[in-house]
C-alpha cells in the first residue's frame, strides 16, 4: 500500500513521521519538489500486456503530464519475479544517484520504493500499481525493487539520455533496511 515513511538520515530506526494518508503523501513530497498521482487505465488491459496497449491505455495521463512538465517520451519497463537481469539492476538502483532529469514512474503493477534523501532526511516513498511517482532532478535518492524484483512501469522523460545514474558516493543507503524488510 502507498505508503510514506520519513526517517532520520543517521539513524534508519529513528522513524519521524509514518503515513499512508494520501494527502500528507502528497504534500511530503510537494516539499521536496518531487509528486504523486493517483492514476487510471482509459480501459482494462489483460495480464499480459504489451508495452503498446500500457501506454494507449495511460495515453491521456502521459499526455498531460507531457504538457504540465515538458516531458517528450514515455516507455514501459517491466521485471518479473526470477528475471536473471535483476540483481545486477538491484545493486545499481540502490545506490544513492541523482539524475538530469527528472525520474518519473508510473507503477502499472507490482511496487517498489524511493528513498530521497533531503538533508538530514530520508523520506521513503512506497508506490504500488496505480502510483505515479516522481523524483525531481537533482535531487539525491536511491530505489529498490525487492528481492524478487516484480514491477511494471511507465517512465516519462524529458530527454531519455538524461536517465543516466550518477552516484553521489554518500553511502547512507547501506545503513536503510532494502525494501523487503521495510514495507
Ligand atoms: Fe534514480
Amino acid at each position: 500500500m502507498t505508503r510514506l515513511i520519513v526517517h532520520s538520515s543517521v539513524d534508519a530506526n529513528d522513524v519521524r513521521l509514518d503515513t499512508r494518508d494520501f494527502q500528507v503523501i502528497e504534500a511530503e513530497l510537494a516539499a521536496l519538489g518531487a509528486r504523486i498521482e493517483r492514476w487510471t487505465a482509459t480501459h482494462p488491459l489483460p495480464p499480459d500486456a504489451t508495452p503498446d496497449q500500457i501506454l494507449a491505455a495511460y495515453a491521456p495521463e502521459i499526455e498531460r503530464l507531457k504538457r504540465e512538465r515538458g516531458y517528450t517520451a514515455a516507455d514501459v519497463v517491466s521485471i518479473k519475479p526470477a528475471n536473471p537481469n535483476w540483481p545486477v539492476l538491484r545493486q545499481k538502483f540502490v545506490q544513492e544517484h541523482v539524475h538530469d532529469d527528472d525520474e518519473v514512474r508510473y507503477f502499472v503493477e507490482g511496487s517498489g520504493a524511493f528513498y530521497l534523501h533531503a538533508g538530514d532526511r530520508i523520506i521513503q516513498v512506497v508506490g504500488e500499481a496505480g502510483d505515479l511517482l516522481s523524483v525531481p532532478k537533482g535531487a539525491p535518492h536511491w530505489f529498490d525493487g525487492g528481492e524478487a524484483g516484480d514491477f511494471t512501469c511507465i517512465r516519462v522523460f524529458t530527454d531519455p539520455a538524461g536517465w543516466v545514474a550518477h552516484y553521489t558516493g554518500d553511502e547512507v543507503w547501506r545503513t536503510f533496511p532494502r525494501f523487503d524488510k521495510a514495507a
